[in-house]
Parts: C-alpha cells; sequence; structure tokens
C-alpha cells in the first residue's frame, strides 16, 4: 500500500525521536511491501523562527494531505517569552483543533521487564494495561475569554471551562465503545462535586450509558483518580475525562510504565487523518544529546499503522519488536536501573530494527 504520512518533528527531542521512528516505519514498509512518502513540514518553534507562526498554513495543508501525522514534541525555554505572546504550544493546540481531533487515546501498557523502572512497587504495576481517553479539543485549553483584565484595580487572568454537551456526548461515547472492546468497565473522571461543566458531564455520560448496558460504568473525582492511579492502577480499564484532567492524569500514568518516555498517543476524529505523537513533550533537559528514549513515538506510530492504516500485522511487527528489545534488557537512560548500560537514542531504535519481523 502506498501512504503519504506528513511529520512535523517540531523543537528539542521532537527530532530524534521523528528520526528514529521513520527508519521504523521504512524497515516496516520494506519487510511488507508499502511505500511510505514522509512531507515534512515546520510547527512549534521551529515554525516560529522561519515563519514568526507556530502553525503555517502550508503545515495545515500538508496534514491534511495525507493519511496520517507524526509528530515528535512542541516547545522550549526559547520561545517561553516570545515576544507578540506567540508560543509553539498554540501549534499543537491548532493543529489537534484544524483536523478536529476530539478523542486522544493514551493507552498505558507495562511491559514486564520494566516494572523495576517504576518509582512504584512490582506488585501495583506488573502488567498494568488501561486507556486514557482524553477530551482533545474543547475545555480550558479552547473557551473564550481566555485574557487578561483588570479586576478591583489589579491586574488578573481569565480561562474559560466549557463544553458543550455534544462535545461531552461524542468522547463519553467513545469511551463506552473502547470499553465495550477491552474488559467493558469505563471510569469517567470529573469533578462533579465543584464543577458545572463536570456535572453536565456527568448527566450526560449516565444518558450515553443507556446505550451501553454491558459495560460497568463508575464516576470519579478527579483528585481521588490521581490517588487510585498509584494505590491501584490495575482497577481501570478505561478512563474517560476532558482536556485538563486527562492530561495531567497521563503523565501520572507514565510512572507505572517507568517513564514519561514509553507512553505513546493517537489522536483521532471522525475524518481522517489522525495524528500520532508521544505523550511527553521537548526535553529541553537532554535535548540534542541522543539521549531521548524513542519507544513511545515508535508505538505511537504502531497505533498510526493499526488506526489509520489498518495495518494490524504490522502494527502488531513494531509492539513486539519494543517488547523484545525491552526484554532483552536494552535501555535509555529514563528506564535503566543503576549501573545498567545505557543505550542511544541510535543504538535503541538500531535495537528495534534488529528485533522486526513478520
Ligand atoms: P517533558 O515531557 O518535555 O519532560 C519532562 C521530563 O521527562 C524531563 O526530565 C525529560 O527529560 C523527560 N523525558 C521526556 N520525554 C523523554 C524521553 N523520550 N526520553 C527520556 N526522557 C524523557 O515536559 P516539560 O519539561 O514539562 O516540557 C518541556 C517543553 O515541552 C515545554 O515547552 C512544554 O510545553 C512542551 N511539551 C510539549 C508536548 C508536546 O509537544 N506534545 C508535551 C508536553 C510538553
Ligand atoms: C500534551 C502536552 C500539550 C497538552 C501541550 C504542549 C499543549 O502537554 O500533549 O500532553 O497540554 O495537551
Ligand atoms: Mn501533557
Amino acid at each position: 500500500m502506498n501512504k503519504t504520512i506528513t511529520i512535523l518533528p517540531g523543537d528539542g527531542i521532537g527530532l530524534e525521536v521523528v528520526k528514529a521512528t521513520t527508519v521504523v516505519l521504512d524497515k516496516i514498509a520494506d519487510m511488507y511491501g508499502h511505500h511510505f512518502d514522509y512531507q515534512y513540514a515546520d510547527i512549534g518553534g521551529a515554525a516560529i523562527d522561519k515563519y514568526e507562526n507556530p502553525l503555517p498554513q502550508e503545515t495545515i495543508d500538508a496534514c491534511k494531505n495525507s493519511d496520517g501525522v507524526l509528530l515528535g514534541a512542541v516547545g522550549g525555554p526559547k520561545w517561553d517569552n516570545h515576544p507578540k505572546g506567540i508560543r509553539p504550544e498554540q501549534g499543537l493546540l491548532g493543529i489537534r483543533k484544524e483536523l478536529k481531533l476530539f478523542a486522544n487515546l493514551r493507552p498505558v501498557t507495562g511491559h514486564e521487564s520494566l516494572t523495576d523502572s517504576s518509582t512504584l512497587r512490582k506488585e501495583v504495576v506488573d502488567n498494568v494495561d488501561l486507556m486514557i481517553l482524553r477530551e482533545l479539543t474543547g475545555g480550558l485549553y479552547f473557551g473564550e475569554p481566555q485574557e487578561r483584565r483588570q479586576v478591583d484595580g489589579e491586574e488578573a487572568a481569565v480561562d474559560t471551562l466549557q463544553y458543550k454537551k455534544s462535545e461531552i456526548e461524542r468522547i463519553v461515547r467513545q469511551g463506552f465503545e473502547m470499553a465495550k472492546l477491552r474488559r467493558k468497565q469505563l471510569t469517567s473522571v470529573d469533578k462533579a462535586n465543584v464543577l458545572e461543566s463536570s456535572r453536565l458531564w456527568r448527566e450526560t455520560v449516565e444518558e450515553v450509558k443507556k446505550d451501553y448496558p454491558e459495560v460497568e460504568l463508575d464516576h470519579m473525582l478527579v483528585d481521588n483518580a490521581a490517588m487510585q492511579l498509584i494505590r491501584d492502577p490495575k482497577q481501570f480499564d478505561v478512563i474517560v475525562t476532558e482536556n485538563m484532567f486527562g492530561d495531567i492524569l497521563s503523565d501520572e500514568a507514565s510512572m507505572l510504565t517507568g517513564s514519561l518516555g514509553m507512553l505513546p498517543s493517537a489522536s483521532v476524529g471522525s475524518e481522517a487523518p489522525g495524528l500520532y505523537e508521544p505523550v511527553h513533550g521537548s526535553a529541553p533537559d537532554i535535548a540534542g544529546e541522543g539521549k531521548a528514549n524513542p519507544l513511545a513515538t515508535i508505538s505511537s506510530a504502531a497505533m498510526m499503522l493499526k488506526y489509520s492504516f489498518d495495518m494490524q500485522e504490522e502494527a502488531d511487527s513494531v509492539d513486539r519488536a519494543v517488547a523484545e528489545v525491552l526484554t532483552s534488557g536494552h535501555r535509555t537512560g529514563d528506564i535503566a536501573k543503576q549501573g545498567e548500560p545505557i543505550l542511544s537514542t541510535e543504538e535503541m531504535t538500531e535495537k528495534v530494527l534488529n528485533a522486526l519481523k513478520k
């Protein structure tokens, strides 16, 4: 099959992990007789440097004219106080909105050989397998107004948390659909004891539940959910939640697998193409040093093969190779125990290539 993939390396370690991933995709193409055509485009800080715009129109067009989008990461200290208030992160939020990617799948899958890399006890995290389904185009990230204003004679700032019922319904329905295909257990996370948007969220979840009698549903307040994820993560199957809660809980959940450098994600909407990216950011503290763990991005590409290209076998090959590499004890710095040899991004990628089998 021929597929066009738009590659958005972005900033910092985004460049390194995306490079590693195209090499893996090339090998998959070779093994299975596909052709992947890459079109590179700028986003985030890299695009600000060139065009004073974190999301140029050419980038949007390239994404729309492709079968899948692979993104590294955006952001970094260089642009944190950029004049005119232009930030790399606006590029990422913009492309999610442009492509109408309202559903962000963040699977948290423990690898047995990595249980020692987690800061939590082995019996708490071994075989953890949960899915965080994060709403991605609504809530605090996009609510208007978002502005500075004078309040009681002093500077104040306003963000707006708004959800339309239809926005809640479509993500919650995906949550039920996903749970139906897994262990049939859905946890909806909100803050309904305080927030009106969460009360509408909870009401809507109850309405959609009527269409899914086979799925067991519970509601959990977000502060408790943060605690339960660490206390007993294996109680969860699918967690569905709003944009910001999902952002925070997924970074927290990454530590169940040992590192943020392990967590992939897929962002999908009702129209093609999907966008695939690691959950982590541009990691300015290690950028350019060849230390980044590429596995989150490589696993994100596996999600692209599966969800956007319907290449289940190819996706399984990538997942098996990643598992084999870990079982063989290969480690980048973020997942290495003290005294273990540490591989660079390129060396780790080489191990994955060698482990790829049909
Ligand atoms: P971060 O995710 O970039 O890094 C957090 C910590 O995890 C750092 O110590 C980093 O070294 C480590 N880490 C992350 N990915 C790793 C990997 N693949 N291998 C090894 N270690 C890894 O978060 P941050 O430092 O809070 O943010 C840095 C910048 O990234 C900010 O500008 C932020 O806005 C941006 N960011 C972007 C995205 C994205 O593009 N999707 C996501 C999160 C943060
Ligand atoms: C993520 C990131 C982004 C988010 C930022 C960089 C806008 O943290 O993808 O998790 O908050 O969604
Ligand atoms: Mn995040």
